[in-house]
């Protein structure tokens, strides 16, 4: 697997206009509220600075992270779309990018490891995923699921259960089955760490 990752501290984000382009500025400036825009600020930087490092870019501004419909953002270097995998994700004070030139598909999702109520567990988790009970253990589950939703990249919402990591391996069923063979059947990796301290970290990369 080789991919690129760079994470973010939100508390210390360099001006947005150093960073942006004029379509991102514009996007930017709809955003109300400031953690949303530090999130959103934080992922396009990570991103901007893997892609920067790959492609041998050094003003930033022409690597442009816009928003689509589809909640998955549009890689554009020089106003080109790149042919790189690449996700992004955010939570808790940190942003997180990951982007690659060999894999075909990538998802990442990072939480904090919390003690969740039960029908949250019971909600979003198939029987055959629930191997452990622990916080740990079904925070990791849980972005293991969410990786796994954002290497298929669609946007429509997938039901909790058409999306599942059992033991490390992913399985999908309905849309999410539809989307995996659109896509041409994958090899799918899934790995996860317990990183930055208290959180979990899951990469999926796809073939
Ligand atoms: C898309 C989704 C996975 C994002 O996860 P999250 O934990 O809410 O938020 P994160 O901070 O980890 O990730 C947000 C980033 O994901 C990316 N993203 C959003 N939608 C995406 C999609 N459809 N495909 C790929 N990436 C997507 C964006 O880059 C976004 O950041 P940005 O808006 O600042 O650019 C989630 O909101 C979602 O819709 N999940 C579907 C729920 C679901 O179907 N669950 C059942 C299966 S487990």
């Amino acid at each position: 697997m080789a991919y690129q990752l760079e994470v973010i501290d939100l508390t210390n984000l360099p001006p947005a206009d150093a960073l942006l382009s004029v379509q991102e500025q514009a996007y930017y400036q709809t955003l109300r509220f400031p953690k949303r825009r530090n999130e959103w600020l934080g992922g396009r930087l990570a991103l901007k600075r893997i892609v920067g490092r790959i492609l041998g870019v050094s003003d930033l501004v022409q690597v442009e992270v816009l928003p689509q419909e589809s909640g998955k953002p549009k890689l554009l270097v020089g106003g080109k779309v790149t042919r790189l995998a690449y996700s992004i994700t955010h939570s808790n004070g940190f942003a997180v990018a990951a982007a690659s030139a060999d894999e075909r598909l990538i998802g990442i999702d990072l939480e904090k490891i919390e003690h969740r109520i039960t029908a949250w567990k019971n909600d979003f988790f198939h029987p055959s995923e629930l191997t452990d009970d622990s916080d740990e253990f079904l925070t990791a589950l849980w972005t293991q699921k969410e990786a796994l939703v954002k290497l298929l990249g669609t946007g429509l919402s997938l039901r909790s259960n058409e999306v599942c990591c059992v033991r490390g391996q992913a399985q999908f069923a309905g849309r999410a089955l539809e989307i995996y063979k659109s896509l041409g059947e994958p090899q799918i990796t899934v790995t996860t760490d317990k990183w930055p301290a208290g959180f979990m970290f899951s990469v999926a990369v796809g073939k």
